[in-house]
């Protein structure tokens, strides 16, 4: 059985603290999912950390159902939400309501997430009040980098501290389960969290969030382009990676790689009824 939105604002009720990880494929989803993680997003990051795009503006619907399929088929307990890209939940209501509905059908998901705060709050709740649970992200919106001019801390003025509050308590009222904060000072994010009764979910938001959220190349160092400052490395993958691929060259190279245990064998009578004066490889090296 799968983790429910009920078990996740039960965890905020209780005071326990709402761990949350992306993932983008099958054998990492697994992983993820076997550790016990209750809440698994298939983030529009993808287009950064697994496609190499400069941004998540040129992230499809296409790549976005694909990888949430493969994490569906890997991550067994964890509840899944679906990230949706970049305008696919502006032009209509009717056109977010098919996209998200494309995400929790097509994709297996069961729950999306979508930027914005006042501005995206009819959508809420009419996918909402269609039974497909919504996740907020208010704060750093990358989909809005243009407008935003940069990756940045959000927040840090009266102005924008207090239309983020504003913003947290309509997509409440609007039928979001829980909500990111992306890069919010560390105060105005334990505001924001006592204010409302869902969960907030942080990154780069401090401490006082009911949860967090990192994207898992930056938490495995994986994705060494950029490191953001929010990001703590619990691996450096890419480094073992890279070794273990040298690895791999050198013993190709030096013909250390295969040895017998990674080869098949063949009868030695079938072999000299081919070619009398074949002699094996393995023969010829001393292995048997
Ligand atoms: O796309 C993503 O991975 C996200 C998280 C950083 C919250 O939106």
């Amino acid at each position: 059985m799968r983790v429910t939105i009920a078990e996740i604002k039960e965890m905020k009720q209780r005071g326990e603290k709402i761990p949350m990880l992306t993932a983008y494929d099958y054998v990492t989803a697994k992983m993820v999912d076997e550790a016990g993680m209750p809440l698994i997003l298939v983030g529009d990051s993808l287009g950064m950390v697994m496609l190499g795009y400069e941004s998540t503006i040129p992230v499809t619907m296409e790549e976005m159902l694909h990888h949430t399929k493969a994490v569906v088929r890997g991550a067994k307990k964890a509840l899944i939400i679906g990230d949706m890209p970049f305008m696919t939940y502006h032009t209509s209501v009717s056109d977010a309501l098919y996209n998200a509905a494309r995400f929790i059908q097509e994709g297996g998901a069961q729950a999306v997430k979508l930027e914005g705060g006042e501005s995206v709050a009819e959508v809420v709740r009419r996918l909402v009040g269609c039974g497909i649970p919504v996740m907020g992200h208010i704060g750093l919106t990358p989909q809005s980098v243009y407008q935003l001019g940069g990756y940045k801390v959000q927040g840090a003025t009266p102005e924008v501290a207090k239309s983020l509050l504003q913003d947290a308590q309509i997509l409440e009222q609007a039928g979001a389960f829980a909500i990111v904060l992306e890069c919010t000072p560390a105060p105005l994010s334990k505001l924001i969290t006592q204010k409302l009764t869902i969960p907030t979910i942080g990154i780069g938001a401090g401490l006082d969030c009911d949860g967090q959220v990192q994207v898992i190349s930056d938490i495995l160092g994986l994705y060494t382009d950029f490191v953001p400052k929010h990001a703590k490395q619990y691996a450096r993958l890419a480094e073992g990676i890279k070794t273990a691929v040298s690895q791999y060259m050198a013993e190709v190279k030096s013909e250390s790689f295969p040895t017998m245990k990674q080869s098949y064998a063949m009868d030695e009578s079938l072999l000299e009824s081919l070619d009398t004066t074949f002699s094996s490889p393995w023969r010829e090296r001393g292995e048997s």
